[in-house]
């Protein structure tokens, strides 16, 4: 593993928080072992990962299965990380994994397409916008003080699982390849209930209305801010010094991203993933 900066690592040419992973780990997970009921939630950071995680949890626990952990991140740990990882193979199923690794990475079982995964994508100017404060709060993390610094860091990947244009392209092209179902950050904001029925639906699982409402309580920014289960202040104040949740908009990124910055990712949108069929709103 190539140290990149005092932060920031790569291997096989995708980048990693110092400290978080190794590169044993990361190979022993070509050979991990996949069950058929396990589901994968995949994001690049800050694509609404945590809120997917709620709405998951929250479907399996009123469908029932799903062993009591104390929080979220404990139900649903993260694939890559080897801080404080449970023996997964003696985890009870259903087992939920979030995870921002790109394909290549991932444990080739998922190709069977019996395990699912959901895929949440977010418009990338509110993306940086959310890295960009995220890195100022979680000391796992280095920020350049001002925006615009961050902001070319962000645009050439140097950030923790590279570049958000890459981690899209790359996992939008393997869509025949895995059972994959792929949301957006700004569809689940304008339509919150929809996107759950969409999970169940994908999931194969059946709740009632009246579930299907408690779900969406359950996972509206409100109730997670206040969720200590969800919220993340679980996480160690000196790791954390700020509130994971942090705004929950859409559009947000007109407060920060100046007229030629928002053109230039406009620019690099369409030159790198213009050809992509994107059918999701971005605004
Ligand atoms: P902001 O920083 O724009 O507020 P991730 O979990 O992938 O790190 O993404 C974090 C982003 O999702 C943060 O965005 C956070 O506020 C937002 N988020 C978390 N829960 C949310 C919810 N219930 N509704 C809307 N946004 C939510």
């Amino acid at each position: 593993m190539e140290q990149i900066s005092e932060r920031l690592c790569r291997y096989k040419g995708y980048t990693f928080v110092v400290g978080l992973t190794s590169p044993e780990y990361l190979d022993s997970l070509q050979s991990f072992h996949i069950r058929d009921s396990d589901i994968f939630l995949v994001t690049y950071p800050k694509s609404g990962t945590v809120w997917t995680q709620q709405i998951l949890i929250s479907i399996c626990e009123l469908s029932g299965g799903l062993n009591e952990y104390p929080n979220n991140l404990e139900q649903m740990p993260w694939l890559e990380y080897t801080e404080d990882r449970p023996d997964y193979a003696l985890r009870p199923s259903p087992r939920l994994f979030a995870t921002h690794l790109p394909p290549a990475l991932m444990p080739p079982g998922l190709k069977d397409k019996k395990a699912k995964i959901i895929y949440v994508m977010r418009n990338p100017k509110d993306n940086v916008v959310s890295y960009y404060h995220f890195s100022k709060v979680f000391s796992d993390l280095e920020c350049p003080n001002k925006f615009e610094d961050f902001l070319e860091t962000y645009l050439a990947g140097n950030v923790g699982a590279s570049s958000w244009f890459d981690h899209i392209r790359l996992w939008r092209s393997v869509c025949d390849q895995y059972n994959i179902l792929y949301l957006s950050y700004e569809d689940m904001i304008q339509n919150l209930r929809g996107a759950v029925e969409k999970i169940c639906h994908f999931l194969g699982r059946n709740l009632s209305d009246a579930d299907i409402d408690k779900v969406v309580e359950k996972s509206t920014f409100h109730t997670m801010k206040k969720d200590p289960k969800a919220n993340y202040k679980f996480l160690p104040e000196e790791r954390m010094s700020g509130d994971f949740m942090r705004k929950g908009r859409i559009g947000d990124w007109k407060n920060t991203l100046t007229v030629a910055q928002s053109e230039r990712v406009d620019r690099l949108l369409q030159e790198r993933l213009g050809n992509m069929n994107l059918e999701f709103i971005w605004e």
